[in-house]
């Protein structure tokens, strides 16, 4: 009997996914789930054959450099790739593959309750009633920016930036989207294309950011394009916190250039940003996009679709 490949599990992922894992694999799971370190990928590197880690272990160059042989592949349980080198890992000769699709309705709705919350002062009505402090009403009390209608602005008409304008379409919204190439007109949906964000800005009543975090999209919102947007504007993103210049969006928050922002992601994670808290026109999660029972077991069971086909020889199907 061959033994199984040994697969590394540096966080908790669903149990129906250790379940399945442990089938195929010798699996190694940490069971205290904390972000794998850099000493712990390097050394871990010389025991596994596979590992699926999230975007919380980080493969920088220095780290692929250190990486044993042994290792082949890592099924990431993340679609988004920036906590890889991944022409580092590609030069190793390594494997990586993502998890595409499966994350993109729960990432939309994660999208839309920041884009609601957001308009409609979700974290100051909570806190109201939560602490007893609600002790009045009039027409004029907590009165938000209706979605409804209103112009939206979508940067990145990738699966999940469509998943987020099928959504907002059942709110009447007026979509316009920002992306390298247009869209088919099937897949556009009468949404409305701009060949640059400057164009895209100036109609975006609420703009949602769905782009990858790359060196060319590192703080596309920055000063100058806040000032692009409608006064009062409202900014969502549930993409990745290096998009957002966040001194600029305090800045936009402070002036009132911004009614609201509804943010998933920092630049800072775990954390935030502390100077954001006294905002309570700032709906903060704590990168939770994908973070249901159904979508993490899909993401889980498609890194491991795609450490089945690597270990039977064939290409994955998310092969990077
Ligand atoms: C992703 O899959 O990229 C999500 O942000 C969770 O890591």
């Amino acid at each position: 009997m061959t033994s199984k490949p040994v697969l590394w599990l540096p966080r908790k992922v669903s149990d129906a996914t250790i379940k399945r894992a442990s089938a195929s694999y010798d699996v190694i799971l940490n069971e205290a789930d904390t972000p794998g370190t850099r000493d712990e990928i390097i050394a871990m590197s010389a025991r596994v054959d596979a590992m699926m880690p999230c975007h919380s272990e980080h493969f920088s160059a220095e780290v692929v450099a250190r990486l044993d042989p042994r290792l082949k592949i890592i099924a990431n349980h993340s679609v988004g790739v920036d906590h890889c080198d991944l022409d580092a890992l590609r030069a190793r000769g390594i494997v990586v593959t993502n998890t595409p699709d499966v994350l993109s309705d729960a990432t939309a709705e994660l999208a839309m309750l920041l884009m609601l919350g957001a308009a409609r002062h979700a974290v100051t009505g909570d806190r109201l009633v939560r602490t007893g402090a609600w002790d009045s009403w009039s027409p004029a009390f907590m009165v938000g920016k209706q979605v409804t209608g209103a112009r939206l602005g979508i940067v990145g008409m990738g699966r999940v930036g469509r998943a987020f304008a099928e959504k907002a379409r059942g709110f009447d919204m007026e979509i316009h989207y920002f992306n390298r190439t247009p869209l088919s007109p099937e897949l556009e949906q009468g949404a409305i294309y701009h060949e640059t964000i400057e164009s895209l800005l100036p109609v975006s009543d609420f703009l949602s950011l769905h782009c990858p975090a790359t060196p060319e999209t590192l703080d596309l919102m920055n000063a100058e394009r806040f000032a692009c947007l409608p006064d009062g504007a409202v900014l969502v993103n549930s993409a990745r916190g290096a998009l957002v210049d966040e001194a600029a969006l305090l800045e936009a928050i402070e002036t009132g250039k911004l009614a609201a922002a509804g943010l998933d992601c920092f630049k800072n994670e775990p954390g935030g940003n502390p100077a954001f808290a006294p905002h309570e026109n700032i709906f903060m999660l704590p990168h939770i996009g994908s973070a249901t029972t159904k979508t993490r077991d899909a993401m889980g069971f498609r890194a491991l679709d795609n450490l089945d086909a690597f270990f039977a020889g064939k290409t994955p199907r998310d092969a990077l």
